[in-house]
């Protein structure tokens, strides 16, 4: 919402503002933090705003919200500020929203520990249970340091409406929304270095709507059984970078959402984990469009997946140009997956629509596979088949035994550059006719 003042008055009032702020800015400068005002190599002085300066305790209970909202707002203010979150302090804030835009070069130095308040009844009722620190708007701003981002998860996957946390394994009803630690939205040019997370109450990193992503070296970790912990989830978000990173939890290690494009992922380590999924995609007949996505030199241990493709029935869009290359697998379950069946009951419906999956590389996977499940399931859609799959240097071994179970194909088009072992038979050769008459790529 906006107001309109008349002009006369707008000009009137800034004027009047201008006179009654004059006083309160020399004060509030004399009051700012001791800025020690270092200069960085060559780039001037840099403005160091501390938590503590605007009244942060840091002692694990006060509420020290209010404080960095006012540091916020003030180092956002600031050309190429930093705002600090001390060492040695922990401190609890409420479910907030950071909002830009910034002045450029803005840096969240967390050297210390933040927490959210503890678990569902905590939470106060007017507090936003999806999302616990949103940054709204912000571009070019970069998180890091040396901290922790506790979540304080546990209470919330401990709620009844979760898996496995009814009486005989069954969901109870009732209030289920858990919040996203980390989330990012609309933003621009981010970084986000360094830092820890652990047990998340929901996802740890959420990024919509986001361009110009590069995550460095995070360490995230969540216990095996922890509900929907994903570690880093993009959906909307153009060319990310997710490097160097280690993840430890109860679902998807890094998921792809709709929307994702120029998407680059190295050098990952998921154990355990429910692997690298792009999906799911199409839920409740959605569309969505999925490309050029490179996975390579990680590592996926202990996991109920390693490369996962996920889409529901009904959706439709496309996934394309998927590499995954170099990974070793470890004790994975279904080390090389696409389910265009995904469900998460067991109600759903055959449908007739469904994403197209396309130009997608399997390259230098090696490793060994649980042998509860199959190395290569590739479930493709009745209707719209995939299309130019490609296996190079696939090499699944058995973690325990010497049984070989059969790859599943169905409706799988593609090609095997080398011999892979398993041997992969059942792809079938070529493009469909289906595809080549009636397809229209709605992306
Ligand atoms: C991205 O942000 C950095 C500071 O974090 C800034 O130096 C750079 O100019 C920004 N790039 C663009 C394209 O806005
Ligand atoms: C891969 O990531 C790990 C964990 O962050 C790091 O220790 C290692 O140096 C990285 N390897 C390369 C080649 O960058
Ligand atoms: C694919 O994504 C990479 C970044 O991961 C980018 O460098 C490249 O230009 C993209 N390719 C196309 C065709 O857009
Ligand atoms: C749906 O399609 C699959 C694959 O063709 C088939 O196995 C299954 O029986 C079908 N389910 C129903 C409910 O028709
Ligand atoms: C098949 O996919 C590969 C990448 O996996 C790509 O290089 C090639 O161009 C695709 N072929 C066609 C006909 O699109």
């Amino acid at each position: 919402m906006e107001f309109h003042f008349p002009r006369i008055f707008t000009l009137f009032s800034s004027v009047l503002l201008c006179f009654l702020l004059l006083p309160f800015r020399s004060f509030s400068q004399i009051s700012l933090p001791p800025s020690p005002a270092p200069e960085a190599a060559g780039l001037g002085p840099v403005a160091v705003f501390s938590v503590l300066s605007f009244g942060a305790v840091g002692d694990g209970v006060t509420d020290d919200t209010p404080a960095f909202k006012m540091a916020w707002d003030t180092a956002c203010q600031t050309k190429s500020a930093t705002l600090l979150v001390p060492h040695q302090y922990s401190f609890m804030i409420q479910s907030t929203i950071f909002t830009g835009p910034c002045k450029s070069g803005l840096v969240l130095q967390i050297d210390g520990t933040l927490m959210p308040p503890d678990g569902p009844n905590s939470w106060p009722k007017s507090n936003n249970r999806r999302q616990w620190l949103v940054f709204y708007r912000v571009n070019g701003i970069s998180m890091q340091g040396g901290g922790l981002i506790d979540g304080r998860g546990e209470k919330w996957w401990n709620l009844p409406c979760k898996p496995h946390k009814g009486v005989n394994g069954k969901r109870l009803h009732g209030p289920c929304d858990s919040p996203v630690a980390i989330r990012f939205f609309m933003s621009s040019n981010l970084t986000v270095q360094g830092l820890k997370i652990k047990n998340s109450p929901q996802f740890h990193f959420r990024f919509d709507g986001c361009q110009d992503v590069r995550i460095d070296s995070l360490y995230i970790t969540a216990p095996p059984q922890s509900p929907n912990t994903d570690g880093i989830h993009i959906e909307n978000t153009n060319n990310v970078k997710i490097y160097n990173s280690v993840v430890s939890n109860g679902d998807d290690c890094v998921s792809i959402g709709a929307g994702c494009y120029n998407v680059d992922i190295r050098n990952i380590t998921c154990d355990p984990s429910h692997g690298i999924s792009i999906g799911s995609l199409g839920m409740h007949n959605t569309r969505a469009c999925v490309s050029n996505i490179t996975v390579s030199d990680s590592v996926v241990k202990n996991s109920d997946n390693g490369v996962r493709i996920k889409t529901w029935q009904g959706g439709s869009g496309s996934v394309s140009k998927v590499t995954f290359n170099n990974i070793h697998m470890e004790s994975v379950k279904n080390p090389i997956i696409i389910d265009q069946y995904y469900c998460l009951s067991k109600g759903c419906p055959n449908q007739t629509s469904a994403l197209h999956i396309s130009d997608i590389l399997y390259a230098n996977i090696k490793g060994t596979y649980d042998i509860r499940s199959r190395p290569l399931h590739l479930a493709c859609s009745d209707r719209v088949p995939c299309t130019n799959l490609t296996f190079s240097e696939v090499e699944l071994l058995p973690a325990k035994g010497n049984f070989l179970s059969d790859p599943f194909c169905w409706n799988a088009y593609g090609d095997l550059r080398t011999l892979t072992i398993p041997p992969v038979s059942c792809l079938s050769e070529g493009i469909p006719q289906s595809i080549l008459e009636n397809y229209v790529d709605q992306c």
